[in-house]
């Protein structure tokens, strides 16, 4: 079993991730960590907690992390992919455990330190979190086995701007820093995601099934492709956040390329855009693995069969 753990701003697909990284029979997840993006980091922190009682695995412990970017001011809750309170206006009752007292930052360091070379960190939110453990302890970039980002578009336009991507535009120095910082990422981004879709006859069977369970998946994500229907065509939505957990279960799931990445922070029109050296003599070496192909029909057939 890989450890792992999971950074998230719970939201739909997070909440999407973590069921499928719970069911799963290849990961431990040691904890979760909590940051701010589709919502705010304690919006984000309460929809984990409620989530993991949800599917039964409330004892998972949940650390809640930083509340705003490194150095800009919180951007607007992306209320029209995840409703009001993130999980698509579909309401839990309240969690009835409380979140730890260890920060995230610290949690990801302390764990990194006692498993070295076996913790895969898979981050689905804003980076702010691990660019703060990166800040405190630079000695977790030869520690951790792997990050497993899903961030960026570096093929395909973006979906937060013309050329950004919502986890990226979150904190844009926070990814940049963590790019530079020589620790060991795989990037999943829009390049393969917006391929993974779950459909509305996807949603049809979860209601088939008949669970308490599967009736909150499929009302959660009705207002997730009512998003994606409206702002782009879509018929259905990207599985974004749990293709990071599937790349971190079986790896052949993408093909992987390794590229110099850059995160632009001019704060012009092309702020938040990951530029990839792809030329063939690149200036600079390989910092990030970009998957920029992926078996979907394989991935979407693993994640059904786990997700619940
Ligand atoms: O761009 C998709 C990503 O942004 C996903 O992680 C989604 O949950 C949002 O955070
Ligand atoms: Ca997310």
């Amino acid at each position: 079993m890989k450890k792992v753990i999971i950074d998230v701003d719970t939201g739909i697909d997070d909440a999407m991730a973590l069921s499928y990284a719970v069911h799963s029979p290849d990961l431990e997840i040691c904890g979760v960590t909590t940051t701010f993006g589709n919502i705010t980091v304690e919006e984000a922190t309460r929809n984990t907690l409620q989530v993991l009682e949800l599917i039964g695995a409330g004892e998972i412990p949940v650390y809640p992390g930083a509340s705003k970017p490194l150095v800009r001011e919180l951007k607007e809750k992306a209320k029209l992919f995840h409703g009001e309170n993130g999980l698509g206006n579909v309401e839990l009752p309240l969690p009835s455990a409380a979140p730890q007292v260890m920060r995230a930052a610290e949690f990801m360091i302390a764990t990194i330190k006692e498993h070295p070379q076996k913790i895969t960190l898979i981050t689905v939110g804003s980076m702010t979190n691990l660019a703060l453990a990166i800040m405190a302890a630079p000695e977790i970039v030869s520690l951790v086995e792997r990050v497993v980002v899903m961030g960026g578009a570096v093929t395909v336009p973006g979906n937060r701007t013309p050329v950004a991507e919502a986890n990226i535009c979150a904190d844009p120095e926070a990814a940049s820093y963590v790019f530079q910082s020589g620790i060991p990422i795989t990037l999943v981004g829009l390049d393969v995601t917006m391929q993974t879709l779950l459909t509305r006859e996807h949603l049809q069977q979860w209601r088939e099934s008949d669970t308490k369970i599967s009736h909150f998946f499929a009302d959660m994500c009705e207002v997730y492709m009512d998003a994606y229907a409206k702002v782009g065509n879509v018929l259905g939505c990207g599985l974004h956040d749990p293709l990071a957990v599937g790349v971190v279960i079986d790896p052949s799931f993408v093909t992987a390329y390794p590229m110099h990445v850059q995160v632009d922070t001019s704060g012009s029109a092309s702020d938040a855009r990951t530029i990839g050296d792809r030329r063939e003599q690149p200036a600079s070496a390989p910092n990030v693995d970009v998957c920029l192909e992926v078996d979907h029909e394989r991935f979407v057939e693993h994640f059904l069969k786990y997700v619940m």
